[in-house]
């Protein structure tokens, strides 16, 4: 089966791309993590790639005067590797619609809730003041709204009595370390048809 090379975006502490490097390693998911791109330099995401041979580059948004300048840079640092789906992978940076244009249905990201609840960020923290009795996690596209895009996979976490949001956090990231490289995996294998809002899964 062919490998798409991947473009992973991370700010932190790269988890969800640990949880990719291991599908990849155990055979689980068939791409090829072509590079790493932070934009901040300390993120530990970029210890785990180089750890794995993994191509980095630290693209740091405050030495561009705006964001599209910024994101003209992580294209150029993306073309010579021809990337084929780009991963934001707890990459804390709104997308201008010039960069979203550039990789039409080709950007996922993972939101640590069941979207469209509780989009933006501390998600999980939203879910658990709200009150809710079920959350869970979504992969989805990236469109030119904030965490609006056609939903590809979600699944549940439901909340127990005596959980701290601390618990409940450990939950939602076992989750997600579990569905991002699924959703990835049927990129790879072509089997995600956008139809409008709707993602389908071909022969599922
Ligand atoms: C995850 O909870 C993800 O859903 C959100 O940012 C967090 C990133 O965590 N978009 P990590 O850097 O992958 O550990």
């Amino acid at each position: 089966m062919k490998k798409p090379p991947l473009g992973i975006l991370i700010s932190g502490h790269g988890s969800n791309l640990q949880a990719i490097i291991d599908a990849i390693e155990t055979g689980f998911l068939s791409a090829k993590i072509a590079c790493v791109v932070s934009n901040k330099k300390e993120a530990y995401g970029l210890k785990r790639a180089e750890k794995h041979r993994i191509p980095t580059h630290v693209i740091r948004h405050q030495d561009y005067p705006s964001r599209e300048a910024f994101e003209k840079a992580l294209i150029q640092v993306f073309d010579p590797y021809k990337i084929e789906l780009v991963i934001l992978a707890g990459f804390m940076r709104v997308l201008t619609p010039q960069f979203i244009r550039h990789y039409p249905h080709r950007i996922m990201n993972i939101h640590p809730a069941l979207l469209p609840s509780f989009p933006g960020v501390e998600a999980i923290q939203q879910a658990y003041d709200y009150g809710v009795k079920v959350t869970g996690v979504t992969v989805h596209l990236i469109d030119e709204g904030t965490d609006t895009g056609p939903i590809i996979l979600q699944t549940t976490v439901p909340l127990k009595p005596d959980d701290t949001l601390e618990s409940l956090t450990e939950r939602v990231h076992a989750v997600e370390h579990k569905l991002y490289p699924q959703a990835i995996q049927l990129f790879a294998e072509e089997r995600l048809e956008i139809q409008g809002r709707k993602v389908l899964i071909k022969d599922s």
